[in-house]
């Protein structure tokens, strides 16, 4: 069976939960919270080195004020109260995304939980927050401009805030939509995509491992035909010769 290293989710789907019960969005957004402690439990149980969700675009935060304070407090809530259970699980949360965006409060409070589950060895929990693609790759690129030196693929890696994370294998998005949201773009140029109609509230352990199954039926190919998909990636790879 081909590994898989790594799943990045879209977590989509929360205000339309909460408008068919006739509550208030910011009530679909910790329902939304709740299934992503449990779908973090359950990746770890499935022993996932690492999983990334996406908890707010850099275009999320056009949306309403009231409905941004009500994300805010569940970060902050969630940042608080969840680390004792990350460090009891060996999970390490990293945080991902433009923190410039992000106020001063909520800033100590994710390097403090990034502190806190720094000894995580079993999973990486990347929680991407006023995240980007297109804002994540001009940061690394400025950053590499700014230092001087040639501008490679390995050297953009680097300086991208997934530095270290091997790249997605499987992208989820619940909720219907059909598009990446400007969600790792860079990364996922392989990766393999898994839509759903589910609305994140309602996702489970049980439609994550349908997802893991329908993964593993894929001949991921990485570009290439025929013998050569048996051969390791070629990821940043030199092209063997030119297209005549
Ligand atoms: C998209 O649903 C979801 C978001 C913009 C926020 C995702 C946030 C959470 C799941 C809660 C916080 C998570 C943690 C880990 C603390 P939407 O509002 O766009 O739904 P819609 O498409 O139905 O309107």
């Amino acid at each position: 069976m081909k590994p898989i290293t790594h799943i990045a989710i879209i977590m989509d789907g929360n205000g339309r939960w909460a408008e068919a019960r006739g509550r208030p969005r910011a009530e679909g957004h910790r329902a939304g919270a709740e299934t992503a402690r449990r779908i973090t439990r359950a990746a770890r149980r499935l022993s996932l080195p690492a999983l990334t969700l996406y908890a707010l675009s850099t275009e999320n935060l056009d949306r309403p004020r009231e409905e941004l304070a009500a994300l805010s407090a569940l970060m902050r809530h969630y940042l608080d109260h969840e680390v004792p259970s990350l460090i009891e699980h060996s999970i390490r949360l990293r945080v991902i995304g433009n923190r410039k965006l992000l106020s001063a409060d909520l800033r100590r409070r994710i390097a403090s939980a990034e502190k806190a589950t720094a000894g995580g060895t079993a999973m990486t929990l990347a929680l991407a927050l006023a995240y980007g693609g297109r804002d994540e790759i001009v940061r690394a690129a400025s950053a590499l401009a700014e230092k001087g030196g040639p501008l490679t693929a390995a050297r953009l890696e680097t300086a991208l805030d997934t530095k270290g994370l091997p790249d997605p294998d499987l992208l989820i998005r619940t909720g219907g939509e059909l598009r990446l949201s400007n969600f790792l773009l860079w990364q996922s140029a392989y990766t393999e995509l898994f839509f759903t109609r589910t609305l994140w509230p309602d996702f489970t352990g049980v439609k994550l491992r349908a997802a893991i199954a329908e993964y593993h039926r894929r001949e991921r190919r990485f570009g290439r035909a025929g013998e050569e998909v048996a051969r390791p990636s070629a990821k940043l790879k030199k092209p063997r010769g030119k297209f005549k």
